[in-house]
């Protein structure tokens, strides 16, 4: 199986389970306050100061067009869009069960401005400069093409656009960074080489005119200027 193959398989068996991933990606179950601990080295209250960081370069009453990728299950994002009703949102996945669980989401809380799409970051269907907004949570550790995520992020912002999001880095923790080699690359659900924050800092300065960057443990913070 290749690496992208892999990638899909992985996450099509997460999006199947997304009652399991949504309740250990908001820490509402034992088993996520459990893995956040244990695998992560945080506690609740750190990861809700992540979460928070990780949305943060989303402007208060957005009003423009937005692209988030990858959606994922849409547990983070979906609720903050519910306020951005003057807002035109794209969200992009690879896996299709993932996506879906973000649509069944999406129409329960009703987001008529949301679109879903399933595509790959490193070839979105978007023109240059279309967006205001990129943003990406958790999504540069598990694409697997990262310089073309990279590039065509970039190329769909506009001028002056934030790219925003975060991303997990390694040598915070080494236990965490121990899971994620023995764990999430191996499964796919995360895919090496990762950046350390300093090495994801120099990346992200090559390509925009302002970064800023901070970390929470294992997971780096990130709003950058095109
Ligand atoms: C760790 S999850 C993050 C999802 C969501 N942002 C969250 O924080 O819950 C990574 C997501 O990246 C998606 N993904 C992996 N490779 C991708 C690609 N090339 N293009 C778009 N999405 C991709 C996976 O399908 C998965 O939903």
């Amino acid at each position: 199986m290749g690496r992208e193959e892999r990638i899909f398989a992985a996450y099509e068996g997460v999006g199947k389970l997304s009652k399991l991933y949504d309740g250990m990606m908001t820490a509402s179950t034992c088993v996520g306050k459990f893995a956040l601990k244990f695998f992560w080295g945080l506690s609740v209250e750190e990861y809700f100061k992540f979460l928070n960081k990780a949305l943060s370069g989303v402007p208060k009453n957005f009003k423009g067009k937005l692209l988030e990728v990858p959606v994922g299950t849409g547990v983070f994002t979906l609720p903050l869009y519910e306020g951005l009703t003057e807002s035109e949102i794209f969200c992009v996945d690879y896996s299709t069960a993932m996506l879906n669980a973000a649509q069944s989401y999406a129409n329960k809380i009703s987001l008529p401005n949301v679109t879903f799409i399933q595509g790959d970051v490193g070839k979105l269907s978007f023109s240059d400069k279309f967006f205001d907004v990129v943003l990406s949570v958790n999504g540069l550790h598990a694409f697997p093409d990262k310089n073309a995520a990279h590039k065509e992020i970039f190329r769909v912002l506009k001028p002056n656009g934030i790219f925003c999001g975060s991303s997990y880095v390694t040598g915070q923790n080494s236990h965490t960074d121990f899971f994620v080699k023995q764990f999430c690359n191996r499964v796919g659900v995360f895919t090496p080489p990762h950046k350390n924050l300093s090495s994801l800092e120099n990346k992200l300065k090559k390509i925009y005119r302002r970064v800023e960057i901070s970390n929470v443990k294992s997971f780096a913070c990130f709003k950058c200027l095109k």
